[in-house]
């Protein structure tokens, strides 16, 4: 700046004939200086906002430029310099910092570490389970299906939170007793356990390269069937509201898992119950391989490639939902199977909001998944059913992916969702997630239409 204001302060005599030469020359300097300083004091900015924690600096305006900046410009490092430079949250932008930073002590980094782990392990052994000619459907009472990858990534699951969280409890889907009374079923699930834990399996067909990895001691084991039967029943805990409590759906859409479609390995860590960590491994969503998606809350919410080489994690991106601020230009993710929603209603609820684009359509809690990852704003699970209650280790995981990505999540009457009442939800029916920009939008028209087809609240 001073060559510019010493110009300006030129001696005066100069002033009738040779001012305008020498003042363009220091005007055309000054220029130059200045595109060259503002575009960097711009990014500098646009990074710095985009890095400070949500909620801090203005939420629409950060979460535009999150959307904007930090998913393409950080995920792909092509600015990657400046990732790493700004803001506290450099660790989830920058991958080089996350690996290193193993020693720094953010709240339930090991638990995170932990379930990302266990849930890729999980994944490898429902890939082999896919590819495998034998899955060993069974009926449940309810007449949903379940499988050998559900029986095995359970037991596989829970031997590892045995191995790192020996004192906390678990809450999970499955219990042991179909494979109690059939021998040769748990002989098959003992072998998919088996293989998983050995990597003889990658979870790929056998023309790719496997990328044997072997045990992980880090992970447990499971030493013979009467283990792997107990770590499968650790998932029988009631309680949610006290302490730390895993929530864990082994393979949730198994449907979709069954005919080659999405499903969802989703474990969560409640603790007091609150959703303090969220693991979705999603092996079909995506081009290669699968993804992983998490949370912390407080913390953001990170995608990573789903790794066969279980030992290690990929490295993370941050991710944010769409900031849409008007529910007209929002696009649902609706269910592929009919029967776990409304579908009349939630026609009504689309013409409400004045959604006209197409649904996306996803089994499972992928649905979470892929909101958080931006692909479609409005998921809506209305009941079919007032008898029936939704389990909490169906949303626990996914409502924490999506609220740390600029999500809301509410019951269909809009109260938020009370995970303390033990395996399923006794305060809370249906659940509609949407970003916060059209939270209120999207609960009014929602809410006003179950009050008139399912009645007023009649929960506790
Ligand atoms: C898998 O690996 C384990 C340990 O290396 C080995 O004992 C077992 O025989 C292997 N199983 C197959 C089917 O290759
Ligand atoms: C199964 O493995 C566990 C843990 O290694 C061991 O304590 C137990 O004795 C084994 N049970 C049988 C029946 O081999």
């Amino acid at each position: 700046m001073r060559p510019s204001a010493g110009a300006a302060r030129s001696p005066p005599q100069s002033k009738v004939t040779t001012t305008t030469p020498r003042n363009k020359h220091s005007i055309s300097r000054v220029l130059i200086i200045l595109s060259i300083v503002l575009p960097v004091i711009l990014a500098i900015t646009i990074v710095g906002v985009a890095s400070t924690p949500q909620a801090v600096l203005f939420p629409r305006l950060q979460s535009f430029i999150v959307t904007r900046f930090s998913n393409t410009v950080c995920a792909n490092k092509r600015i990657g310099f400046l990732c790493l430079t700004s803001g506290p949250h450099r660790r989830i932008f920058s991958s080089r910092t996350m690996a290193t930073s193993t020693g720094a002590s953010l709240p339930f980094e090991r638990e995170r570490r932990v379930a990302e782990l266990a849930v890729q392990r999980a994944a490898v052994l429902s890939k082999a389970v896919y590819n495998s000619k034998v899955k060993g459907t069974l009926e449940k009472d309810d007449n949903s299906p379940v499988t050998i990858a559900d029986f095995g990534a359970q037991s596989l699951v829970f031997a590892s939170l045995d191995k790192n969280f020996p004192d906390d409890n678990i809450i999970g889907e499955e219990d042991s007793a179909d494979l109690r009374s059939n021998k040769e079923l748990t002989g098959l699930v003992f072998k998919a356990v088996t293989d998983a834990i050995y990597s003889n399996a990658t979870g790929q067909s056998s023309s790719s390269s496997s990328t044997s990895s072997g045990p992980v001691p880090e992970l447990g084991t499971v030493s013979n069937e009467t283990e792997m039967m107990d770590f499968i029943d650790k998932g029988r805990h009631t309680e949610s509201g006290k302490g730390r409590v895993w929530a864990l759906d082994p393979i949730d859409g198994t449907k979709g898992f069954l005919r080659g479609g999405q499903y969802a390995i989703a474990l969560a860590l409640l603790v007091d119950g609150v959703v303090e960590v969220g693991v979705l491994g999603c092996p079909n969503l995506g081009e290669d391989g699968g993804v992983l998606v998490s949370a912390v809350r407080g913390q953001g919410t990170v995608v990573r490639p789903l790794s066969s080489d279980f030992s290690t994690l990929a490295d993370p991106s941050r991710v944010t939902m769409k900031p849409i601020t008007t529910s007209s230009e929002a696009a649902f993710c609706e269910g592929v199977e009919s029967g776990h929603s409304n579908h009349n209603l939630q026609g009504k609820i689309a013409s409400g909001l004045g959604i006209t684009k197409d649904p996306v359509r996803y089994d499972s809690q992928v649905k979470y998944a892929a909101l958080a990852l931006g692909q479609a704003e409005i998921y809506l699970r209305l009941p079919t059913s007032m008898k029936y209650e939704e389990k909490i280790w169906d949303h626990a995981a996914g409502s924490l992916v999506v609220e740390e990505a600029g999500g809301a999540v509410f019951d269909m009457y809009g109260d938020k969702l009370d995970f303390t009442t033990g395996r399923t939800f006794k305060r809370n029916k249906g659940v509609i997630v949407m970003p916060k920009g059209i939270a209120e939008d999207v609960v009014r028209v929602v809410s006003e239409a179950a009050i008139e087809v399912y009645g007023a609240k009649s929960v506790l």
